[in-house]
């Protein structure tokens, strides 16, 4: 746990926003009543309660008990019988919503590909025959190394209808990345494109695998889907085009019946120390909190044209851009490249183009829209969106205000999801026809979930005052272990404070039992919205020959919300200066991926560090933004360190 230290919380916002009558008068949950009714219930008859959600989806056999076991080993749905794929597809089929598009995608170039629930239905089950002809069968692992094409969802409901968990890589991620999650998960399948199409250039996706697979024993084939025309190697025997592979695929292919607990997919998440960590999520519990979620927060109405803009190879693709609004049957946008490509009103030109009625994105995208200017925006015509969303990160109230009146127009509520790759749905979010928001608060929890504030030793805090997020009683949708690591999932997530869920956030509750996050407590920077751990980063740098040793740490930023700030010690006689740090930035991009690359590299003869020999990096966080140091230096090893690193030269 983070140095015990009390958590300051400063921020004091009072503007409140009550959800518009119309918006409520049509609302799945169309008032505070309501949804604090369905939270008591919720809460005095769980079993009953999951019962009523779970029912609404399709299941091959019944569960026999709801829950059962103390966390964090709980088993959700008891002996139920069902498939993922299943329920976003072909449950649909019989409905009307056959003919709903259920994809509609626009590549960079502007190339645009629609897929019907029939569509993709057929999809799915044509690469669900590949994947079963090269022999993969249910419990094996696949990873997903794409751009945001079709393709990439597809991949993942195919893997989720014969039962292979499907570990999603994002694009972004560097061949190294790539090679020790392919490992870490020993997939038997790795599938790719030849490239993919950002901001107007290629990504070399295949060359990125190939370089990864220079050693990676446990993959037997790769799967490559042509989108650029890139040149590639394929080496025979071994890689494939799907193009190929389908001219012989059946579009038949029968949904397995998969345990409930049967692992759907897992996905690589940053901690507090060590490697990666490959998040393990079940199969129907994470599709009663996928669906439930979406249906909830979002509001989701046969009319709407949903656009979460995030990538799939976050969870936030996982859940809310695949499974939560297809198992909804809704119609879904979807779109390849970068937000500002070929002008900085990319964003807004598709939502006008294609009337999209509901915006999910993160508040590093929002602060970068702000920073790009208000004429973007105010030259298309954004009148058919109704609700708006945000998650990632804490949203800053000017980037919220922002948001509700040039996006909103003032008349769409905003919806502040907070939740984990581990806790595979939204946790605590407003519902946007019953909870007044407040610009910065994640508001109150959803049914079934039950947060508190605490301090070390899990004692509940009054209101107001700043702790450790905690939840206390399991959730379907919660992870249910690391791969490969069931000892650390433990010891992480349930042991820090025994017997509940510890998020690794700081937040604080207020008076009307509002949750304000004030972000992570532990070794974890979030760029962007993207998790990195400071031990990989840390690793990343030493692992460069001119470095002895290396701490990471974040700092405040305008746009990213957190920048790395480095803190180097050069080996021997390498001279610190602008050359080792370029060096040492395009060292971290290849090593982890570019995003990760640090903002600014600060060259230091020795690290403070306690007498335990753990870096402070208290100390350097406040160095690096600037602050004097703050609190206890008593367990520093060597005083003249903090000097020294005061005035550390900077690179
Ligand atoms: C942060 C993303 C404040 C938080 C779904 C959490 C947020 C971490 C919010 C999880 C929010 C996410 N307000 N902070 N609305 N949403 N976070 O695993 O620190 O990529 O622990 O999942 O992002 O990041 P992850």
């Amino acid at each position: 746990m983070a140095d015990g230290t009390s958590i300051e919380s400063s921020l004091n916002e009072t503007r409140v926003f009550q959800p518009s009558r119309d918006f409520a008068g049509r609302a799945r949950v169309g008032s505070l009543e309501a949804y604090e009714a369905l939270y008591a219930r919720s809460m005095d008859d769980p079993d009953g309660f999951w019962t009523e959600v779970a029912s609404e989806l399709e299941w091959f056999e019944p569960w026999s008990r709801v829950m059962e076991g103390d966390a964090p080993w709980v088993k959700w749905f008891v002996g139920a019988k069902t498939n993922l794929s299943y329920n976003c597809l072909d449950r649909h089929l019989t409905t009307w919503r056959k003919n709903r598009a259920a994809l509609i995608w626009e590549g960079e170039p502007g190339d645009v590909r629609v897929f019907t629930y029939q569509m993709l239905h057929r999809e799915v089950c044509r690469f669900a025959n590949v994947l079963t002809t090269l022999g993969l069968e249910a419990g094996d692992r696949a990873t997903i190394y794409l751009g945001m094409i079709p393709e990439l969802p597809i991949a993942m409901l195919a893997c989720a209808r014969i039962g292979v968990t499907h570990n999603v890589v994002f694009g972004g991620f560097s061949a190294d990345a790539l090679r020790d999650r392919i490992n870490d998960s020993r997939s038997r399948v790795v599938i790719t494109a030849d490239g993919g199409r950002r901001r107007g250039a290629v990504v070399p996706l295949k060359k990125n695998a190939d370089e990864a697979m220079t050693d990676t024993p446990s993959v037997e084939h790769v799967i490559v889907v042509r989108r650029t025309g890139e040149d590639v190697s394929m080496r025979s025997g071994r890689d494939l085009w799907l193009h190929e592979l389908y001219r012989d695929a059946s579009d038949r292919c029968e949904a397995a019946a998969l345990d409930a607990e049967h692992p759907s997919f897992m996905l690589y998440t940053s901690g507090t120390t060590g490697k990666p960590k490959g998040v393990v999520h079940s199969t129907g519990g994470y599709m009663v909190g996928a669906y439930a979620t979406a249906r909830w927060v979002f509001d989701l109405q046969d009319e709407d044209t949903y656009w979460c803009a995030a990538d799939c190879g976050w969870v936030t693709g996982h859940t809310y851009i695949v499974y939560g609004p297809l198992l909804n049957g809704t119609t879904c946008m979807m779109y390849e490249g970068a937000p500002n490509h070929p002008g900085p009103d990319r964003l807004w030109s598709i939502i006008e183009k294609y009337r999209v009625t509901i915006l999910y994105t993160a508040p590093t995208a929002i602060r970068s829209f702000i920073k790009w200017g208000d004429q973007w925006p105010e030259k298309h015509d954004l009148s058919s969106l109704r609700l708006l969303g945000t998650v990632g990160e804490p949203i800053n109230p000017e980037a919220w205000m922002w948001y509700h009146t040039r996006i909103g127009g003032g008349r769409c509520p905003i919806v502040d999801t907070w939740w984990q790759t581990e806790t595979g749905s939204i946790m605590i979010s407003p519902l946007p026809g019953a909870t007044p928001t407040k610009p910065g608060s994640g508001t109150r929890p959803l049914p079934g979930i039950v947060p508190d504030i605490v301090d070390k030793d899990g004692r509940s805090l009054p209101d107001n005052q700043g702790g450790f997020l905690v939840v206390r009683r399991p959730w379907p949708s919660m992870m249910r272990t690391i791969y490969g690591d069931p000892e650390r999932y433990e010891r992480q997530y349930w042991n820090e404070i025994p017997g509940v869920y510890f998020t690794g956030d700081g937040a604080r509750r207020d008076e009307d039992g509002y949750y304000w996050i004030m972000g992570r407590i532990d070794d974890v920077i979030n760029v962007s919205g993207h998790r990195i751990g400071t031990m990989e980063v840390e690793s990343a740098l030493v692992s460069h020959a001119n470095v002895a040793e290396a701490a990471a740490v974040g700092v405040e930023h305008d746009v990213k919300g957190q920048a790395v700030v480095a803190f180097v010690t050069p080996k021997g006689a390498s001279a610190p200066g602008p050359e080792l740090t370029d060096a040492l930035r395009d060292h971290v991009a290849k090593m982890i991926g570019a995003f990760a690359k640090p903002e600014q590299i600060r060259f230091t003869d020795a690290l403070p560090k306690t007498r335990s020999g753990k870096i402070m990096r208290r100390l350097l966080r406040d160095l690096a933004s600037g602050r004097e140091t703050v609190g206890d230096t008593t367990t520093l090893e060597d005083y003249s360190v903090l000097a020294a690193l005061r005035e550390s030269e900077e690179g």
